[in-house]
């Protein structure tokens, strides 16, 4: 449910002419997903939800970028319009530098072959009834790549390469662990050969121990298919393992963006400073060292967001300034990472 409308976004011209990954496999424009609500009595749209508004991020062979922020910022709503499941009110994305918007169904069919998605809950992105062999042939058989022989030699080649065994194509999904499933979802992404996967928050159902080898996989897999990787995460412990590049969003907009190196030593934007505070340091000696950024108040709604900067109601460097101007995406450091925030030169 959404349909067009210019978005309100915070990237400026200057932003998004500046490549965020060298040679990229896709790119994403100035991404807008609004949801129109319809009011029953007067029938007219209310207004819109915006629950993507003008995010743009770029994905290079073999690298991995990140994407954080808390509950209902935006996350899977900016994967599932990459996916083109969810249509976008406004913004492009290129795969291998061409529009997917100027293409037909039939055509997206076809090109969306090398974009695929993993999903949180394998349970609920598998079919019970379904033999896991089937489920996993079922893009093959869709795309009409190979006979029967063909297919079930695939799908036992998927299996091993997600470290199962050829006995397993035969099981229904409730014969399953959490973790096999999920390798399963990944065999399942893997069919058509694609080179970019969407996780959408691939371990975050699994237990601690478990989610380690599936990040194991998923790095053995980038590394031997050069895979490129949209990692979304609410977890930035496993963001800084995982991921090259991180992007931070706040109610549908990206607020800072960079390496991850530069990010997780000196965060440019309020918002990412406090996600951090939070994180356990991987060197003791630096324990204790940063103080935690304990947040006040809920994320508002993003139907109203608050005006000029939407983080102001909950930021404790807000001025006048930050309600009356949207602050842009900009290197403010000269380091290479872009925060939106106008004061990101004075944060310590
Ligand atoms: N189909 C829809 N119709 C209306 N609003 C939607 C729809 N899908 C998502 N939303 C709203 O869009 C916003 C972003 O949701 P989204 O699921 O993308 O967040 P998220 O960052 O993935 O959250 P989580 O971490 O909980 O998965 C939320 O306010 C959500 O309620
Ligand atoms: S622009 Fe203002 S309100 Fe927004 S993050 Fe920066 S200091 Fe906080
Ligand atoms: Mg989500």
């Amino acid at each position: 449910m959404s349909s067009a409308s210019p978005p309100q976004g915070n990237v400026s011209a200057v932003e998004s002419t500046q490549p965020e990954a060298l040679d990229p496999i896709l790119e994403v424009e100035d991404l807008a997903v609004h949801f129109f609500a319809r009011s029953r009595l007067t029938r007219r749209s209310a207004s819109p939800l915006k629950a993507v508004d003008g995010v743009s991020f770029s994905l290079a062979a073999g690298k991995t970028l990140g994407l954080v922020g808390e509950s209902g910022c935006g996350k899977s709503t900016t994967a599932l319009a990459v996916m083109r499941l969810v249509d976008p009110t406004a913004g492009r994305i290129l795969f291998h530098g061409k529009d997917l918007g100027g293409y037909s169904r039939n055509q997206l069919r076809d090109v969306r072959r090398g974009i695929q998605m993993v999903f949180q809950d394998p349970h609920a992105s598998l079919d019970p009834r379904m033999r896991v062999g089937a489920s996993i042939a079922e893009p093959l058989q869709i795309h009409h790549l190979g006979d029967r022989d063909a297919v079930r030699a695939r799908v036992i080649e998927l299996l091993e390469m997600v470290g199962m065994d050829r006995v397993h194509a035969d099981r229904f999904p409730h014969q399953f662990s959490g973790g096999q499933l999920q390798r399963v979802g990944i065999a399942r992404a893997l069919a058509l050969d694609p080179q970019v996967l969407v996780l959408d928050e691939p371990v975050s159902a699994l237990d601690v121990s478990i989610q380690a080898q599936i990040i194991t996989l998923l790095q053995d897999l980038q590394a031997e298919l050069g895979l490129a990787y949209l990692f979304i995460s609410h977890d930035l412990s496993v963001v800084r393992h995982v991921c090259d590049r991180v992007a931070v969003m706040y109610l549908g907009r990206i607020v800072e963006q960079g390496e991850r190196d530069g990010i997780y030593r000196r965060a440019s934007h309020p918002y990412t400073q406090s996600l951090l505070s939070a994180v356990p340091r991987p060197d003791p000696r630096r324990r204790g060292a940063a103080r935690r950024i304990v947040l006040t108040g809920d994320l508002p709604n993003a139907v109203s967001p608050p005006s000029g900067c939407h983080f102001r109601t909950r930021c404790w460097k807000a001025e006048q300034r930050c309600a009356e101007v949207s602050p842009e995406l900009v290197d403010r450091l000269g380091n290479g990472n872009r925060a939106a925030c106008h004061f990101a030169e004075t944060l310590s």
